[in-house]
């Protein structure tokens, strides 16, 4: 924890875990250390970075007005996986935000963490901690796997308990919508915000670097309802391919030769897993992963937006 405050000081880069992903976290307040942050992950300048506060009270340090919604949303939801986008506060630099007037801000549901941002007094900007375009990491090892030496310091708190990336919320003129989905749902923020939330992250709003292939492992993903799982394998292995299956429950009757990644159980083991599976499907070398697709509510909603950029802009939406 001492060494990490010491990184941040310095400028430095520390690997952090979350309870939603590993993030690659720099001091917000110092230019270089957050330039540095888009280089190592050869993140486009203008894809703005998510603040990480230590506590619900630095929120009005970091935005320039708090609608009380997001006053009742930040007591709701934080520390957890919830990112408000609100007016930026003077002073919070252009890197940072991208030179957009918002900034997106959260408190990170995850004990170290905490300590060492009320010992370092100050926030930090932080990414998810793989190279842009890849799949996000969810556990220490994943970070070394991708920026290896490029960071200075990475914290292992083993797994990430939650998986998917935070939800993202745009706070705007008192009118909520979600940017980016996540396991906490837009009903759910609805019913403490107490008005709709628009779900449709499409047009100008839609957080910068929500690609439609984003978050992609380098194995090809079909997505398959459970009773297409079988065929789909069949006709792949016919064509030559391996195939491993990833799906909440294995479908019955997978033919031999089939790679059956470790079942996720439900819509949230399927947040939990779902980038770690992918990895090792990775390291297994297979050509394509049938995903058998989650129900879409609750938890499945977010697996199901990640499922869809893995499987890249061809999967139909
Ligand atoms: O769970 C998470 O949110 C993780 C952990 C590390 O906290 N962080 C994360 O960061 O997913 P990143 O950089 O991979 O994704 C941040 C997203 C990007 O899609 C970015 O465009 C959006 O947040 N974003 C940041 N600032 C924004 C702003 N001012 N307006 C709209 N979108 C913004
Ligand atoms: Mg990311």
């Amino acid at each position: 924890m001492a060494a990490a405050v010491d990184v941040l000081r310095v400028g430095g880069l520390v690997a952090i875990p979350t309870e939603t992903v590993y993030g690659l976290a720099a001091d917000a307040s110092n230019r270089r250390a957050v330039r540095r942050v888009f280089a190592v992950k050869g993140r486009p300048a203008d894809h703005p970075l998510i603040v990480h506060l230590g506590a619900r009270e630095q929120l009005r340090r970091w935005a320039g007005s708090v609608p009380p919604v997001a006053e009742r949303l930040a007591d709701a939801f934080w520390p957890g996986p919830l990112t408000l986008v609100l007016p930026r506060a003077t002073g919070v630099l252009d890197e940072v935000t991208g030179g957009r007037p918002t900034v997106a801000l959260r408190v990170p549901d995850q004990p170290l963490v905490l300590r060492i941002l009320a010992r370092f007094g100050g926030a930090i900007a932080a990414p998810s901690a793989n190279r842009f375009g890849r799949v996000s990491p969810t556990r220490a090892g994943h970070v070394v796997a991708d920026l290896g030496g490029d960071v200075d310091l990475v914290l292992d708190a083993g797994p990430c308990p939650v998986g998917l990336e935070s939800t993202i919320v745009e706070v705007a003129d008192d009118q909520l919508r979600v940017l980016r989905p996540g396991v906490l749902t837009a009903a759910e923020i609805a019913r403490v915000a107490g008005r709709e939330v628009h779900e449709d992250p499409g047009g100008p709003a839609r957080a910068p670097g929500m690609l439609a292939s984003h978050y992609a492992p380098a194995a090809r993903v079909v997505l398959v309802r459970a009773a297409e799982a079988v065929p789909a394998v069949e006709g792949l292995l016919a064509a030559g391919r391996s195939v491993a299956v990833l799906a909440e429950t294995l479908p019955p009757g997978l033919p031999e030769g089939t790679v059956a990644l470790e079942p996720v159980g439900d819509a949230t083991g399927y947040a939990r897993h779902l980038y770690d599976r992918l990895r090792e499907a990775d390291r297994l070398g297979v050509d394509v992963v049938v995903a058998v697709v989650p129900a879409p509510t609750g938890a499945g909603v977010a697996v199901l937006d990640r499922l869809r950029r893995a499987a890249g802009p061809t999967a139909g939406g």
